[in-house]
């Protein structure tokens, strides 16, 4: 694991955004795996900047997002579908065709993922995925006690989760109960792999999914096994590392 340490927000998301960019230049056909949450904001705002002062390129690259909600309409405010193309896929040139988020809509979720797992190998597997991490450990929406052999599935989400999560929702009742989740083994399958930690809130989980046994009880420390995992932090998830 590489582990960089950053002083601050602003030098988070340019080390994020030049990991990225770089992929994107090295191969522009880039199939990235993408996440959603408040911690890769920034970085998609880097790469909304650097693709309009023409330095990057989205025209041949394919996107799989993490994970969607279950049930909720593509155009509600708190979908997943509705979070990356607003901070991100319209406002670069990527083609709608090269978008994958799974459905959650689909009366048939284990259909949904089966297909998503298919899709994934089709486009040639991920080259780069990009993870935030939840207050338990969870990656995606690979909730604590996952099986790490786990591909992608309908999850039933944590208290802990729902509770995070029920910031962006009117009331905790709001928060759907299950998600949608690219497995813990799909994402292990990404030749390359970015975990982007910020704030103290992360730091005790930081500390324990990379310092830590590596156990299902915590999702993220099964990167400890993945080859090219680098992971992002500000000081502040670093402290206790
Ligand atoms: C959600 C997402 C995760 C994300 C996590 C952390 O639960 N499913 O993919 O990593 O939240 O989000 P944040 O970056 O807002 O702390």
């Amino acid at each position: 694991m590489k582990i960089i340490i950053t002083e601050n927000m602003g030098e988070f998301n340019k080390v994020a955004a030049d990991i990225v960019s770089r992929q994107i230049k090295n191969k522009p056909d880039s199939v990235l795996g993408l996440a959603t949450g408040s911690t890769p904001l920034g970085l998609y705002a880097m790469l909304i900047d650097m693709y309009k002062k023409g330095e990057l390129d989205f025209s041949r690259v394919k996107t799989f997002n993490l994970d969607e909600y279950r049930g909720l309409p593509k155009d509600h405010p708190q979908s997943y579908y509705h979070f990356m193309y607003e901070n991100l896929f319209n406002k670069i040139n990527i083609k709608d065709e090269n978008v994958n988020l799974l459905n959650g809509n689909r009366d048939e979720s284990y259909r949904e993922c089966a297909d998503y797992e298919e899709k994934i190998k089709a486009a040639g597997g991920i080259d780069l995925q990009v993870l935030g991490i939840g207050h338990n450990g969870h990656i995606g929406f690979n909730e604590p006690g996952t099986p790490f052999d786990s591909v992608t599935d309908l999850i039933d989400l944590s208290e802990r989760t729902i509770e995070a999560n029920s910031r962006f929702f009117d009331s905790p009742d709001q928060v759907p109960r299950q998600a949608l989740s690219m497995g813990i083994k799909t994402i292990m399958q990404s030749r390359n792999i970015v975990l982007l930690i910020s704030g103290n809130s992360k730091a005790r989980i930081a500390a324990k999914a990379l310092n830590g046994p590596i156990t299902q009880n915590v999702p993220a420390s099964v990167l400890q096994l993945h080859p090219f995992v680098t992971v992002v932090l500000d000081k502040e998830a670093a402290v206790y590392l």
